[in-house]
């Protein structure tokens, strides 16, 4: 099975679809997570990435739509994989329809994680990670069983991404309502949209994607 996981920054998609990816054995494509190791690289391109992120613009669709076609045909994608943060506009949508027919692929199910505005900015402002394992915890929402120690490995680090400012948070919000949410009808025309209610609480919002995804998987 091959899904979108579509909504704004801090819908969720990234708790989720590390969620999806450990009952349903999907591999998890993040963009964003890809671009974040592109700046750690140091290169050129890296440096670009780390301008416009800082920023709360969006990346060249070229260099994303070359990012996921390479990233599609790797093994461990065969048994089906989750797009977080991809397609981002209307040109990454028709490119990855492309990218997808060209390798005898298909897409099952297109999941929108509904939110409101001003939820995300609380969200994204007190989301952080560990340093070592990537788990994702926020202050208010998910907390650390132990304050101050990782749930998953134990370490006692932990960091917040740079772009994750409330001043830049209104930047990424005003870059999804005009570019981004423009998809949304393009895959309710196709029949593919399915709707969840991302402001619902975690474990919520994970029994509204099961009951979307066992649809799609019987249709
Ligand atoms: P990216 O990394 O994709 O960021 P984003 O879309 O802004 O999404 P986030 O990762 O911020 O949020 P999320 O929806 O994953 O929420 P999360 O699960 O963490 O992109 C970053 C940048 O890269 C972009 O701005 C752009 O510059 C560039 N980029 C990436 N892809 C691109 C593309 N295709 N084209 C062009 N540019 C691209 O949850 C947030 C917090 O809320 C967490 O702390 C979590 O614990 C908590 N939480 C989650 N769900 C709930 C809930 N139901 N209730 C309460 N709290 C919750």
């Amino acid at each position: 099975m091959n899904l979108i996981l579509l909504g704004p920054p801090g819908a969720g998609k990234g708790t989720q679809a590390r969620l999806i990816e450990e009952t349903h054995g999907l591999v998890q494509l993040s963009t964003g997570d890809m671009l974040r190791s592109l700046v750690a690289s140091g290169s050129p391109l890296g440096q670009q990435a780390k301008e416009i992120m800082g920023a709360g613009r969006l990346m060249p669709d070229e260099l994303m739509v070359t990012m996921i076609a390479e990233r599609i045909v790797e093994p461990d994608c065969a048994n089906g994989f989750i797009l977080d943060g991809f397609p981002r506009t209307v040109a990454q949508a028709e490119a990855l329809d492309r990218m997808l027919a060209d390798k005898g692929l298909k897409l099952d199910c297109v999941i929108e994680m509904a939110c409101d505005d001003e939820a995300l900015v609380e969200r994204i402002t007190g989301r952080f990670a560990c340093a070592k394992c990537g788990a994702g915890y926020h202050d208010r929402f998910k907390q650390t069983k132990v304050a101050g120690v990782c749930d998953v490995c134990g370490s006692l680090e932990f960091v917040r991404r740079a772009d994750d400012t409330a001043e830049t948070v209104r930047t990424r919000l005003q870059q999804y309502h005009q570019m981004t949410a423009p998809i949304l009808p393009y895959y309710a025309e196709r029949g593919m949209l399915k709707k969840v209610d991302g402001m619902a609480s975690i474990d919520e919002v994970t029994s509204q994607i099961d009951a979307r995804l066992a649809a799609a998987k019987g249709a």
